[in-house]
Parts: structure tokens; sequence; C-alpha cells
């Protein structure tokens, strides 16, 4: 597999977040959910300007993923506050917004990678728990999520173009 080399967004990856955030999660979900629905989140969550906002926002950290040769973009990480129904989020929690690799380049560790990125970044800061949401649907990345040792703690409702589908969500407490 080609060397893949992971590096901290800054300020003006914005378009190129954009473009892998959508390719990757076209390719995650095409015949999975409505394509309609795929194509209106594409539009909407994957505009260049929520990466914008995220790159802008002191509380937010992105990770890109690019591969040698070439170093042309194919998955990335997003760790911001969290935006989940649980009853006792608090100022030590982060989530794991986004974490997408293109088909290609999935199975050989680059998202264990991603994840470790992310987690030592949180404990850098003090987190104390990292949470996520993960379509209910998608056996491959609950399995993944697991096998990193997280664990289900709640549900919630989440909104794709018109539909709205069931999602998990899961914890990894950061041992504070
Ligand atoms: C989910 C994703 C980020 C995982 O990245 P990856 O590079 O494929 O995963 P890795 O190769 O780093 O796997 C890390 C560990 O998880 C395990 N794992 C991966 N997929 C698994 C599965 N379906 N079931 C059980 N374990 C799994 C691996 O075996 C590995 O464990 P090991 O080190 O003991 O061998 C990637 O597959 C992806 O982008 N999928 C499509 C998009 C998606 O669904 N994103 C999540 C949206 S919520």
């Amino acid at each position: 597999m080609s060397e893949a080399v992971i590096r901290k967004c800054a300020p003006g990856d914005e378009d190129d977040l954009s473009l892998v955030g959508q390719a990757a999660f076209l390719e995650a979900f095409a015949g999975v959910v409505s394509g309609r629905d795929i194509l209106a989140h594409c539009r909407r969550q994957h505009a260049t300007e929520k990466y914008a906002a995220w790159l802008r926002d002191a509380n937010s950290a992105v990770w890109m993923v690019e591969v040698n040769p070439g170093r042309a973009p194919v998955g990335y990480l997003v760790l911001t506050a969290p935006d989940l129904p649980l009853a006792d989020i608090g100022p030590g929690d982060l989530e794991i917004k986004r974490v997408y690799l293109l088909h290609r380049f999935q199975g050989g560790g680059i998202g264990a990678r991603l994840m470790n990125a992310a987690r030592d970044h949180a404990i850098a800061r003090g987190s104390r728990r990292l949470l996520l949401g993960v379509y209910s649907g998608n056996i491959a990345a609950i399995g993944f999520y697991e096998r990193l040792g997280y664990k289900r703690v709640g549900t919630r409702p989440f909104k794709v173009g018109e539909n709205t589908y069931n999602d998990l969500i899961f914890s990894l407490g950061l041992g504070r």
C-alpha cells in the first residue's frame, strides 16, 4: 500500500477537506441510504465553510491523511466540542465528529492512527472522554470502534437530507 502521512490541518485546508469529505461520505453510504439524502447531506454538511469554521475554532482539531507518492488527500478526522444528546456531557468531553478514509485505503491501520492522533490530542488538552455517533447500520465502523475500546452509551436520531436515521453513541474514557 502507498505510504500514508497524517498531518494536522490549518486554515487553507478547507477546500481539500470538503472534497475528500464528500467523496468519502458518498462512497461509504451509496447503496446503503437514499442517494438524494447523501447528495443533500454532502452539499450542506460538507460545504467548504463547515470545514473552515472547524479550522478557525480553537476547540476543534482536524487531521488529514495524504498518500505518497503525490500527497493526495484520502481521509480525515474532525475532533470538536460534543453535540450529542447525553445527560452527562461536560467540559471534559470531546466528540470525534467524522473519521473517514477512501475505500482503497481502509484496513491497513490508518484509521487507528487517526484515532490515536485524536486521542493523544484530547489527553494533552486534559479531556476525560471521547464520544462519537455512528449509523447503527454501519457494522464495520462499529466493529472498528469496539476494537479500539469504545463502549456503547446511547442513541440519537441523525438527519441525512430529508430522512432521519438511528445512530449509536460510543464513548472512550481517557483515564482521568
Ligand atoms: C472506519 C475506518 C475509519 C477504519 O479505518 P481502517 O484504517 O479501515 O481501520 P484499521 O485498519 O486502522 O483498523 C484498526 C483495528 O480495528 C479493527 N477493525 C477494523 N474494521 C473492523 C471491523 N469491521 N470489525 C472488527 N474490527 C475491525 C482492525 O482489525 C484493527 O484491529 P487490529 O489492529 O487488531 O488488527 C475506515 O474503515 C473508514 O473510513 N470506513 C468508511 C467510513 C466510515 O464508516 N467512517 C465512520 C463513520 S461513523
